[in-house]
């Protein structure tokens, strides 16, 4: 009788310590992930989210006398890669040999004779692995065509005005810390809102801004125009 009860007062002293050390954890990582979150959003969004996100593909092998061009790009939810395959597409067609690669694995650009650099824009800013892309090789891309490229919710209406007033918020703060840098060519394109996808605090920041559904913002037309223009530029 007497071991019984140890036994039972050992399982309920056991049982309670699991639960404690539970709710203690809880207590601290739960506060701890969502002030993070909060404190350094782009730190801990800074990578796709699923491998779908990320496409890595070359194309124009045939085009062997023309210009060797890289699009690095960095995105969350994959509309930026979108975007950025789209401008290759079309380079390809115009005689480019193109490398489509994500910016956080680019090591090396010395073979290149030209580099468009596009990042997705979350709160107000480009990515981060964008960025480091263009502090890890600054000095060759001062020295070869470049041109920039940005994709947000802003550009929802992509007309010359809109573009005008948003391009100097997402953009002057890369031209600043790059003044090295000087693109042939800056164009910001219109995103998508993708909230099956989102997490917790990606829903709750967009439901801040009023919306409540996945809205397809990408205009192919104004993209493939783009990529015509650079084509010229590069
Ligand atoms: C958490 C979060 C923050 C965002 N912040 C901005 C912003 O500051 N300005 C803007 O125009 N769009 C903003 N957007 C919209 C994204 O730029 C847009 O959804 C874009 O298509 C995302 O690109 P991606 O699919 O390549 O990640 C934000 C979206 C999310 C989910």
């Amino acid at each position: 009788m007497g071991k019984k009860n140890l036994m039972d007062n050992d399982f309920s002293r056991n049982t309670f310590s699991k639960w404690a050390v539970s709710i203690l954890s809880a207590a601290i990582l739960l506060p701890a992930t969502f002030s993070s979150y909060i404190a350094f959003p782009s730190l801990c969004e800074a990578f796709p989210r699923t491998p779908e996100d990320i496409i890595e593909e070359s194309c124009g092998d045939n085009n062997t006398e023309g210009e060797k061009v890289l699009i690095a790009y960095d995105t969350v939810h994959g509309s930026t890669t979108s975007i950025a395959e789209k401008i290759g597409e079309i380079l390809c067609e115009k005689g480019f040999q193109v490398d489509l690669r994500l910016a956080r694995w680019v090591k090396d650009i010395s073979d290149y004779d030209a580099v468009i650099v596009g990042s997705a824009v979350r709160e107000l800013k480009w990515l981060l692995d964008a960025t480091w892309f263009l502090r890890r090789h600054k000095e060759t891309l001062s020295e070869i065509p470049v041109a920039y490229f940005f994709v947000c919710a802003a550009l929802a209406a992509d007309s010359q005005r809109v573009q005008e007033q948003v391009t100097p918020i997402y953009m002057d703060p890369i031209l600043e810390k790059f003044p090295e840098i000087v693109p042939v060519d800056i164009r910001g394109f219109g995103g998508a809102i993708d909230f099956t996808n989102y997490n917790i605090y990606e829903k709750l920041l967009i439901w801040g801004f009023g919306s409540t559904e996945n809205i397809d913002f990408r205009n192919w037309e104004k993209v493939t125009e783009w990529a015509e223009t650079i084509s010229d530029l590069l």
